[in-house]
């Protein structure tokens, strides 16, 4: 298993003891956020070693946490105790899969002559924990867009799994009433074209008709448009237009009816399904890199708007899945390839992140799940790009023939 780095703060799986069998070093971990998160990762089944330069805090708060975590003095600033956290937690427990380099310091506020006090309180603590259990989504009523198919599909069977209502929303009425039959009773079809504002409407409208209120609008139906390799001087602007309209006014027309069910009960939260193509150039077709690109721009305007109002709006952002969307048009474009020989150098590109194989539909459902619990209540205005890697420095080597 790939060990991992992490210096922020997303944890998500599908069940309550998704850190089972892992060993966590947490730096900074005598107290505020590192405390949190040794908390949190031992909730969760980890091993946990405390790597901090507060003695007494550190050896405290490793006995409240019981005999899964330990204490270990360690000055981030200086290598050695850092390597010797690592051999710790490799001595102790035979491996280590994350690192969370998470100690810091603010420095000294100008004029301020000594910190201020910090008022410690067992309980503040327990208000940001990560609910505990798999039904993550308990109660809570979605709108899932494109859900006949690929990452939407997924997301519909994920939000179901975590205690959700879903109203699948499609254009492909056989294959979505399908998928709604096999989800069982949590889930209902409703046709909806994206680029028709008045079926966006609707299917809000349905929602709350059906389970009395929306909590979730996840704006993911989306295109790839031609990828057939062409010159932009020679870029079909009405191909352009159709692209835009299914993946970025329809997340406008998504973002506007999840408000006006929304806003009222101060409580929401809308999800677009981006691309890593909205983040790097030359990733995908122009029309759809620009199209993606203009997806983050709506979860800005989004979420700066609906913050005051208690509404959140967030993207997830997949690299290659294999899914209609990316397979079917790109085999049209390599007609030489097969579909398994395309998949499996789409996975060969992938696995050289050593992120595994290619990026599952799941994997990205799940990150949606977390962006829609209440775990993730203070994730606002955030593309959550899931893509092993990629970009931060890798490329898609897709041969020609
Ligand atoms: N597959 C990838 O590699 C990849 C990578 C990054 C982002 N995405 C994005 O993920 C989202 C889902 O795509 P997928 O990969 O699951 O592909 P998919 O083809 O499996 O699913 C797309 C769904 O959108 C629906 N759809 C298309 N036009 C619609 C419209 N006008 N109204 C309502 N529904 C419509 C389709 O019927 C289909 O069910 C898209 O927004 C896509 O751009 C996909």
């Amino acid at each position: 298993m790939m060990p991992l780095v992490v210096s922020g703060f997303f944890y998500a799986a599908s069940d309550s003891q998704r850190l089972a069998g892992k060993v966590a070093v947490i730096t900074g971990g005598a107290s505020g956020i590192g405390k949190a998160t040794a908390t949190e990762f031992i909730k969760n089944g980890a091993k946990v070693i405390i790597a901090d330069i507060q003695d007494d805090l550190g050896h405290s708060v490793a006995a409240e946490l019981g005999p899964d975590a330990a204490y270990t003095r360690c000055d981030v600033a200086d290598e050695a105790q850092v390597a010797a956290a690592v051999g710790l937690a490799v001595k102790r427990h035979g491996h280590l899969d994350v690192f969370h380099n998470n100690a810091g310091i603010a420095g000294r506020l100008p004029g301020r002559r000594s910190p201020p006090p910090v008022k410690r309180s067992s309980g503040l603590l327990h208000q940001f924990s990560t609910a505990a259990n798999s039904q993550r989504l308990a109660g809570k009523v979605a709108v899932i867009t494109g859900a006949a198919s690929g990452i939407g599909k997924a997301s519909a069977k994920e939000f179901i799994g975590n205690g959700a209502k879903v109203i699948l929303a499609d254009v492909q009425d056989d294959l979505g009433r399908a998928v709604a039959a096999e989800l069982g009773p949590g889930a209902t079809y409703t046709r909806c074209d994206v680029t028709d504002e008045a079926q966006v409407a609707a299917a809000v409208d349905l929602a709350v008709a059906r389970h009395g209120a929306l909590d979730v609008f996840y704006s993911n139906a989306g295109v790839l448009g031609s990828i057939a390799p062409a010159p932009l001087a020679s870029l079909d602007l009405a191909e352009f237009d159709r692209v835009m309209a299914v993946n970025a006014r329809a997340a406008v027309a998504a973002a506007k009816h999840a408000a006006r069910a929304m806003v009222p009960r101060r409580s929401g939260c809308v999800l677009f399904t981006g691309s890593v193509s909205g983040v790097v150039g030359g990733t995908g077709p122009t029309s759809y890199g620009v199209s993606k690109a203009a997806v983050l721009g709506v979860v800005r305007a989004v979420a700066g708007e609906l913050a005051r109002h208690g509404v959140r709006a967030n993207a997830v952002s997949p690299c290659g899945v294999a899914t209609p969307l990316s397979m079917v048009q790109v085999l049209e474009a390599y007609p030489g390839m097969s579909f398994e020989e395309l998949k499996n150098a789409m996975a060969a590109s992938m696995e050289q992140m050593e992120a595994g194989p290619l990026i599952d539909p799941e994997d990205v459902a799940r990150a949606a799940v977390f962006l829609a619990s209440d775990e993730a209540k203070y994730i606002n205005g955030h593309n959550l790009v899931v893509d092993g890697g990629f970009t931060v420095g890798k490329l898609l080597k897709i041969p020609k023939e």
